[in-house]
């Protein structure tokens, strides 16, 4: 189930953005959000509350909204928000993420912003769930059941709508330009078809990968910016299904002790696309060298340089 989930991501992405934009790519509509203008052009401050893969979505949310719409982003662990009676105002916005929106923790954590008069709004992906129920307003992800014990579609369709949320907000507070705001709208449906032919094309290179790699005790995930919680996502979906120790760390906090961990026994799966401190991974990724770590690095589509550092890569699309 696992592995068909992982092919339903194009699909899921599609279902997700069904309905959401304007046939001329130049307004947002979720439900829940052009209801509530007012609010969301004074919103202080959004704190995501979320667990696990949904925690690492809201992550991406993070560097996505405070990025673009500049508004103050939190992302809390619903289990450590909970117990530490934290500071919630009625000017804040709060999201809960949840693919089955029946998370306790973060069901609880809801509840509790709620009772401090914060707007709540709910990302889950099971309609009628209790998450999506208790925040009263909110977007569904429709991705589709997820049957497999580890998130996977969910995860992607989380980061859509989160994007969808910063677009809307960035465009509300006037810190985009339309031409900049339909670019991004119309690229949002390229991604699915682009999503599809990688997904095929790097099927084989993946399984080689495996196999070479299979004995390895340890793996290391890095990434930079955006990309830092996609590497934390990818360690959690490695511990959790090969039951192989795996960390995700911000590539440049590397130095600041596990690099002490690299060997050639260490394989470390890099993302290192060109968008976004790409020159600094590439010295990352020497460092890494340096130490004799196999590098497996995430790039995008003819970039020699990062190629030439890598015992393994795997190339996507812009
Ligand atoms: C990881 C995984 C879990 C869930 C977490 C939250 O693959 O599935 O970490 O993401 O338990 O679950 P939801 O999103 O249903 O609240």
């Amino acid at each position: 189930f696992m592995l068909k989930e992982i092919y339903e991501q194009p699909q899921a992405i599609i279902e997700t953005l069904r309905g959401r934009i304007s046939g001329d790519f130049n307004l947002i509509r979720l439900r829940g959000l052009n209801e509530n203008l007012n609010f969301l052009k004074t919103v202080k401050k959004i704190i995501i509350i979320a667990c696990g893969t949904s925690w690492h979505a809201g992550l991406v949310g993070e560097y996505l909204i405070e990025g673009i719409s500049r508004i103050p982003v939190e992302v809390e662990y619903a289990s450590e928000f909970l117990y530490r009676d934290p500071l919630i105002s009625t000017s804040d916005m709060i999201i809960a993420i949840s693919q089955s929106g029946e998370t306790a923790d973060t069901l609880s954590a809801l509840k509790l912003a709620k009772q401090r008069g914060a707007f709540v709004y709910g990302i889950c992906n099971v309609v009628g769930s209790s998450i999506a129920r208790c925040a009263g307003v909110g977007t569904y992800t429709h991705a589709g059941p997820e049957i497999g014990v580890a998130s996977t579609k969910s995860f992607t369709s989380q980061v859509t709508v989160l994007i969808l949320i910063s677009l809307f907000l960035a465009k509300l507070k006037k810190k985009i330009t339309t031409a900049q705001f339909t670019s991004i709208t119309k690229e949002l449906f390229l991604i699915s078809e682009k999503m599809k032919k990688t997904l095929l094309s790097v099927d084989n290179e993946i399984q080689q990968l495996s196999k070479l790699y299979e004995k390895a005790k340890n793996f290391l995930y890095l990434g930079r910016g955006i990309s830092f919680p996609v590497a934390l996502e990818g360690a959690l979906k490695l511990k959790e299904i090969s039951y192989i120790h795996a960390e995700g760390y911000p590539a440049a906090e590397m130095k600041h002790g596990p690099i002490a961990l690299i060997d050639k026994e260490m394989p470390v799966i890099v993302i290192a696309t060109k968008k976004g401190h790409y020159e600094k991974i590439v010295s990352n990724i020497q460092e890494i060298k340096s130490r004799k770590g196999k590098i497996i690095s995430i790039i995008t589509q003819g970039d020699e340089i990062v190629k030439e550092l890598s015992d393994c890569y795997i190339e996507i699309p812009e």
